[in-house]
């Protein structure tokens, strides 16, 4: 067995009723305050895709805790990032696509010339859920023509069944609960 996963498994806390009654809300601060879990996330990511995926232009982070992971294994795999942001926050030609998440709903936007047709992308977010929100992201990349190749999470709650809304591209999870 892989010590960084119990590591990084360590470095979660879970809230109950956080942000409503009945979500059990798992928060992943307390790894970003351990520079060894970090690190450990990122090369777990980072040997994934390498394994996995011959070719990477771009790796894609969804607001807001995607952007804590995301550019730390762009730099490792010498790629580029970019930011899928909730509506509103982003300058300049945008396209938006509206979704639900476990608690609430949301509307997601990324600048129209943030990826090119054909390109090879990687997504990545903290926590899988329903599968709303990286299901949004999909759908912003396919509207331009990227090539979605894969989904990265820290967390996966298996329950919501989010891997089956995203398919079929493929979804890589650190910790399932
Ligand atoms: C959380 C989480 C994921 C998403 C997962 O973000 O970080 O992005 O929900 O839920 P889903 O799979 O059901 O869509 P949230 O929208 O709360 O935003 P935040 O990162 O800005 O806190
Ligand atoms: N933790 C963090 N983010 C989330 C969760 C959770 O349990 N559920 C949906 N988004």
């Amino acid at each position: 067995e892989d010590n960084r996963l119990n590591l990084i498994q360590s470095r979660i806390r879970d809230f109950p009723d956080f942000p409503q009654k009945g979500i059990i809300f798992r928060d992943i601060c307390p790894i970003l305050k351990d520079p060894a879990a970090l690190s450990a996330v990122t090369s777990l990511f980072e040997e994934h895709v390498r394994a996995q995926f011959q070719q990477v232009d771009l790796v894609v982070g969804l607001d807001a805790r995607g952007f804590l992971f995301g550019p730390l294994l762009a730099q490792r795999l010498g790629v580029g990032f970019v930011l899928v942001r909730k509506k509103g926050k982003l300058p300049g030609a945008t396209v938006s696509v509206a979704y639900n998440l476990e608690y609430g709903k949301a509307e997601a936007e990324i600048q129209e010339d943030a990826v090119a047709p054909g390109q090879k992308v990687i997504l990545i977010d903290d926590l899988l859920a329903t599968g709303g929100t990286l299901y949004a992201a999909c759908s912003l990349m396919n509207q331009q023509r990227a090539e979605v190749l894969g989904c990265l999470v820290v967390v996966e709650l298996k329950e919501l069944n989010g891997a089956d809304k995203i398919k079929p591209h493929p979804v890589y999870s650190l910790l399932k609960y």
